[in-house]
């Protein structure tokens, strides 16, 4: 009779009727010459005797780094599984089963990517809070400040309540309501104009993504001279700017957390990112009441707009620690509360998770930009006069199937945090899983869902992708984009 025999390495005893096992003779007979044996993982007390030089998976990490991985000092924020030595020593039936397909192995870890998050903006957030605009104003030493605004705004009743704040805050208040859905250069020239008469001490823009944009424009031109076209690009601005608050009513475009405008030239209609840290808001004042009264076709394209945002900013090639973490919070709430938003308006819950949400996506892009879904919007917009929300919610799907042979990790981590997500996805289908969990949220908002709905053919697909393909947002895809990958892109969503 055959004794039950003691597994070393994991200390359980071991049937003699295990067939699965080799029998003591046989392992025996097949036992390596000692000098070609390899050195073993484990002791019988289970510490690890391997030497360090023969060890599977060495990596060039230094001495200092692997002990404190080991230690687990580091295992948290980098995602490494405790002892990852010891568990790589363990004979293969015995490793523990992967439990997080998605987390970077120690490889991965030598990816770390450098960054320089300066936060400029203030994030002041709760209902009722515009009350605190005058206050927050006199903060920043203003006596006189310029409310830069939209008619409906005005009319909604936003831009005198933020008035009553400044005036009882003793600063001299005066509105400028002169800007358009997708602001130009003609409104930037009225509001500098308006500027000059009454001489501000500090612009607030007080609305939308337009409004925002268009008292950032102004800023430029009344601080430093010119015309908006020289601040075309980046840190074109030499001079100092006037400090500006922010107070959004939509939940969108997460200008409020960023420092570039986008105008559009009134003449060439092409649309321009001027963008300058001196730009940035000094305070986002974030009061999920103004949002309530969002018309629901607003709320449903400023909310695809924010999650593709949240999407693109979390796969883009210069994305970051810093992004990332604002991009997956702002993918969390926005998942959360789309649906909500659209199907109970009145929630104020529902209207404070996709504000933030736009407000977080919004820092997530001012620190790692888009992708090729808003290169592949702007043309739309040009030549079809395609609202933004409506174009991002037409091309967001295909470009996340066209990016997801690179990026199906980080996909489904996004999918591991939407509630709609029941239980993990095969790591490998994430992309395709997202792409159509994007597109329910566009069905949903009673956005079209493929470009011939709004009037594209295709014919006009080889201007639209040569158009699409000297977007500058489009150089930070992370897989990289041309005009003939951009047309099979538009021929998907056709
Ligand atoms: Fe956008």
């Amino acid at each position: 009779m055959v004794r039950p025999r003691r597994d070393n390495s994991i200390g359980q005893p071991r049937s003699a009727n295990d067939e699965s096992q080799p029998t003591e003779t046989a392992r025996t007979e097949n036992r390596p010459r000692r000098r070609d044996r390899q050195p073993k993982a484990y002791s019988r007390r289970g510490r690890l005797t391997m030497r360090r030089d023969r060890h599977p998976r060495r990596t060039p990490l230094g001495k200092g780094m692997r002990r404190r991985i080991r230690r687990g000092i580091l295992r948290d924020a980098l995602g490494v599984p405790a002892r990852p030595f010891a568990s790589a020593c363990l004979p293969p039936r015995d490793r523990p089963p992967r439990e997080f397909p998605s987390r970077p192995s120690l490889i991965e870890l030598h990816r770390v990517i450098p960054f320089d998050y300066y936060p400029r903006t203030r994030i002041v957030f709760g209902p009722g809070k515009i009350d605190a605009l005058g206050e927050l104003a006199g903060e920043l030493g203003a006596r006189r400040a310029l409310v830069v605004s939209d008619p409906g705004i005005v009319a909604a009743g936003h831009t005198e309540h933020g008035l009553v704040s400044l005036r009882r805050a003793g600063i001299e208040a005066h509105v400028f309501d002169q800007v358009e859905e997708n602001p130009t250069t003609a409104n930037v020239e009225a509001g500098v104009v308006a500027a000059r008469r009454w001489d501000p001490e500090i612009i607030v823009g007080l609305g939308g993504g337009s409004s925002m944009d268009c008292a950032k424009g102004i800023n430029f031109v009344f601080t430093n001279g010119g015309r908006m076209q020289d601040y075309w690009g980046v840190g074109k601005a030499a001079r100092e700017m006037l400090p500006m608050i922010a107070v959004p009513t939509t939940a969108g475009t997460g200008s409020e957390s960023q420092s570039f405008a986008l105008i559009s030239d009134a003449k060439t209609h092409a649309k321009m990112a001027c963008g300058d840290k001196k730009a940035s808001f000094r305070v986002a004042l974030l009061d999920p009441l103004l949002t309530l009264t969002q018309p629901p076709r607003v709320t449903a394209l400023t909310g695809i707009d924010a999650i593709s945002h949240a999407v693109e900013s979390y796969v883009t090639n210069a994305r970051n620690s810093a992004s990332a973490a604002f991009s997956r919070e702002a993918w969390r709430l926005l998942s959360r509360h789309f649906h909500g938003v659209l199907d109970r308006p009145e929630d104020i819950g529902d209207r404070s998770g996709m504000q933030l949400g736009a407000s977080f996506a919004g820092l997530a892009i001012e620190n790692s930009m888009l992708g090729a879904a808003h290169a592949l919007a702007n043309p739309l917009t040009a030549s079809f006069n395609i609202v933004h929300g409506e174009a991002i919610a037409l091309v967001l799907p295909h470009v996340i199937r066209f990016n997801g042979s690179q990026c199906h990790r980080w996909y489904h981590e996004l999918l591991e945090l939407a509630p709609q997500q029941n239980g993990l996805v095969d790591i490998d289908r994430a992309p395709e899983k997202l792409a159509e969990l994007v597109a329910q949220f566009a069905s949903h908002a009673g956005l079209p869902t493929r470009l011939s709905q709004r009037g594209v053919d295709a014919a006009a697909i080889p201007r639209l992708a040569a158009d699409a393909a000297k977007q500058w947002t489009g150089t930070f895809n992370p897989r990289p984009v041309d005009a003939a990958s951009l047309a099979t892109i538009y021929e998907a969503a056709l």
